[in-house]
């Protein structure tokens, strides 16, 4: 890795359940590479209702279960984030969408990219299935760990 961090951002629709549990356990990957001084890592919502609060309660459940406590606060994807950030990783193709949209400048939308297609072991254009609706805590944190390794090996072998 050079000295320069390389800024990765995960997001999702209200940044409780998916891209908040995305952070976690690819800042997870990272401290047990011995990277974590090349890394600056966050999570957003395309949404802006659960600003300020903690991940959903089942999604904190399922993380501590395995180790990780969830401490991030709720915040709204911003067009500076575009800017500030080097990869976005959208959970969903709505979120896909709606960064697209946001992003407006083609040097943005270069950086937008759907999570799991980072899964070495899935199909390309898979989704994250978002818990608040499913249920499926425990399976997103599996799809996380999976994307999250994958997305590891990507930008470490392009530095
Ligand atoms: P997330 O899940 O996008 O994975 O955080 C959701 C959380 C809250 C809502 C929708 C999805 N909501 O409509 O409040």
């Amino acid at each position: 890795m050079t000295a320069s961090k390389k800024r990765v951002l995960f997001v999702c629709l209200g940044n409780i359940c998916r891209s908040p549990t995305a952070e976690a356990v690819f800042t997870k990957l990272v401290q047990d590479a011995g990277l974590a001084h090349a890394f600056e890592i966050d999570s957003c919502g395309t949404g802006g209702w659960h600003a300020g609060e903690l991940a959903h309660p089942e999604t904190r459940k399922t993380a501590l279960s395995r180790g990780i406590e969830l401490t991030h606060r709720a915040r709204q994807l911003k067009y500076s984030d575009f800017e500030e950030f080097d990869v976005l990783l959208a959970m969903d193709k709505k979120n896909l969408k709606d960064m697209v949209e946001l992003a407006m400048e083609p040097e943005h939308r270069e950086k937008i990219f759907l999570f799991r297609d980072f899964d070495t072991t899935g199909e390309k254009g898979e989704e994250m299935p978002d818990p608040y609706y499913t249920g499926e805590f425990d399976l997103v944190f599996d799809l996380c760990e999976r994307a999250g390794r994958g997305l590891l090996a990507h930008l470490r072998d392009r530095q």
